[in-house]
């Protein structure tokens, strides 16, 4: 488990402050994973920094199972970090190294011996899928398998804590759903937090099991994935469950948050049945996220049909509804 409290990083450009953590709060339980996502300048990675402990925050703690790594001192760092698997976007591999011995690098700068360490760079290899990359070189992998590699490096030292920054950026979709479903998977191993920074949404649905969205600094939405995707109106909903802007030339229309069963009737349908017209769907997405499925329509309203009449019935239904323009309505 991370716990991250009222974190804060000032930096100075002369006398410009720049607040790139503003007080930052969030925890990711052992066994789960955590998407934090914003858009660039948002202060991510100035939290992986502070996270890594490769830069000091300038208040605020981030406790690992409850020990607090702000108050390590410098003697003390490296071991410390050992609580906590790096992933970065590259996995900047020693090209010198055969892939066994990437993977045992942490464990030699640990003091561990070698038989050790390559037992658990073996055992490692196979978790990941590359039992057999052992002897081969970095030059000889594709950048799937280096990510893979990566991985297996950064859980070397058995974190209590995987940080994986950008982890896919670099991917082709297809090896990027590889890599996330493998991280996705490690979230079984004991005791592990798995912290996700991305600015695609497509890793939040995949893998995520809570998320985080930041702007300047600080924490703007945050919640279990279902929670924040059924605030409709909300950042995160809106991402998570993105429509087409809105076509101004066709007319009137309403949209629409649902989460019934998909074996229930829809809101939509019993709103058809109830004033007797059709809403035919303009645009629509459907996402089953956190054991929900969630549909979000935009839905257009006929001439003859009130739109606030409608959004009331919709809301009253339990659904998240308004105008796809608000001026429209009357
Ligand atoms: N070393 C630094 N010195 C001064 N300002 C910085 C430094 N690092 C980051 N910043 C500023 O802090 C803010 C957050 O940056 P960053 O954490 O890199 O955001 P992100 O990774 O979300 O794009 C930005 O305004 C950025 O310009
Ligand atoms: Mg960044």
């Amino acid at each position: 488990m991370i716990t991250v409290t009222d974190l804060k990083k000032v930096y100075y450009q002369g006398k410009r402050e720049i607040r790139a953590l503003d007080g930052v709060t969030l925890s990711v339980p052992a066994n789960s994973v955590h998407g934090i996502v914003g858009q660039s300048g948002a202060g991510k990675s100035t939290l992986v920094r502070c996270l890594a402990m490769l830069d000091r925050p300038t208040s605020g703690t981030v406790e690992i199972n409850g020990a607090d790594l702000t108050a390590v001192h410098a003697a003390e760092l490296r071991a410390a970090r050992r609580r906590l698997g790096l992933v970065f976007q590259h996995a900047n591999l020693f090209d010198a190294r055969t892939i066994l011995g990437n993977v045992a690098y942490p464990l030699e700068l640990a003091r561990v011996p070698r038989t050790e360490r390559e037992a658990k760079a073996v055992e490692l290899l196979g978790l990941v899928g590359l039992a057999d990359a052992g002897p081969a070189y970095p030059a000889q992998l594709s950048g799937g398998q280096r990510q893979r590699v990566g991985i297996a490096r950064a859980l070397a030292t058995d974190p209590d804590v995987l940080l994986c920054d950008e982890p896919t950026s670099a991917l082709d979709p297809r090896t990027t759903d590889e890599i996330l479903d493998l991280i996705a998977s490690l979230k079984a191993r004991v005791g592990l937090a798995v912290l996700v920074i991305t600015h695609e949404m497509h890793v939040v649905k995949r893998i995520c099991d809570s998320v985080t969205l930041l702007e300047d600094g600080l924490v703007v939405e945050s919640g279990r994935l279902g929670e924040v995707v059924g605030r409709f109106g909300g950042r995160l909903s809106e991402a998570l469950l993105a429509l087409p802007a809105p076509d101004p030339a066709s007319g009137r229309s309403v949209e629409v948050l649902d989460s019934v069963p998909p074996n229930d009737v829809a809101v939509v349908t019993r709103a058809e049945r109830h004033f007797a017209v059709e809403l035919p769907v303009v645009a629509g997405v459907v996402e089953s996220l956190d054991g929900t499925t969630f549909r979000r329509q935009r839905v257009a309203v006929p001439d003859r049909l009130d739109v606030s009449e409608l959004v009331g019935f919709l809301r009253a239904g339990g659904a998240g509804a308004r105008p796809s323009d608000p001026e429209a309505v009357r």
